[in-house]
């Protein structure tokens, strides 16, 4: 970048982890429209909250009513959408936040490229396995049931993508698993992740 020059903090990452308690991290919740992301998303920042680990909530719907007013849900809308949610992501980790994403996010390519702007490290993926069926059933929005009818292009799982992850630290099935029991599966895996060495 020509004529930019980053500039250095005296305040490090470490130093706010340690006036935290607890170390940042990103946990991604990708799941088709209706998975049960976001529901999930938010209850465990509610476990999370009560631990007294400081969180914040990053979500499709309410993302995209702000820093991503103006993009739809073409490919490289899409890409665009998850580049600027991860630059964010980065900067609240940096920040000594637990950021808890929620969104669709359905290319392999997209997510991987979200986890390196992020750094592997702080990325947890979790695969809100929930099948098309399944979401198509519940429709609680209705989104479903306008793509069907062609209300609505490009619509995941209907006339769009998505490509289940090749390797996330987390799978919830959340057609066989009751919610308590993916709450706590989530929460087992970073609690132990967020201790200060
Ligand atoms: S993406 O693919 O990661 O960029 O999508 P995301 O930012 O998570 O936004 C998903 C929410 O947008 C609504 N919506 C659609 N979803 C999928 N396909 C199409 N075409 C579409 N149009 C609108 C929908 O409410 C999604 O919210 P969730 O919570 O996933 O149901």
């Amino acid at each position: 970048m020509k004529n930019i020059i980053p500039q250095d903090y005296h305040i490090s990452r470490n130093d706010r982890a340690s006036s935290k308690k607890h170390q940042s991290l990103v946990v991604w919740f990708t799941g088709l429209s209706g998975s049960g992301k976001s529901t999930l998303a938010s209850l465990v920042e509610n476990e999370l909250y009560k631990r007294k680990i400081h969180t914040y909530s990053l979500d499709g719907d309410n993302i995209r009513g702000g820093i991503n007013k103006g993009l739809g849900f073409s490919a490289s809308d899409r890409e665009e959408n998850l580049r600027r949610i991860a630059e964010v992501a980065r900067l609240f980790v940096d920040a000594g936040v637990l950021v808890i994403g929620a969104f669709i996010s359905p290319l392999e390519e997209d997510r991987n490229k979200v986890k390196n702007i992020i750094g592997k490290d702080d990325f947890i993926e979790i695969f809100v396995d929930t099948s098309v069926e399944e979401c198509e059933k519940r429709d609680v929005k209705g989104l479903y049931k306008k793509a069907r009818a062609g209300e609505i292009k490009n619509f995941t799982g209907i006339s769009a993508p998505y490509e289940r992850p090749c390797n996330p630290d987390i799978i919830i099935k959340t057609e066989s698993s009751s919610i308590e029991e993916s709450i706590n599966k989530v929460i087992n895996y970073i609690l132990p992740r967020i201790e200060l060495s």
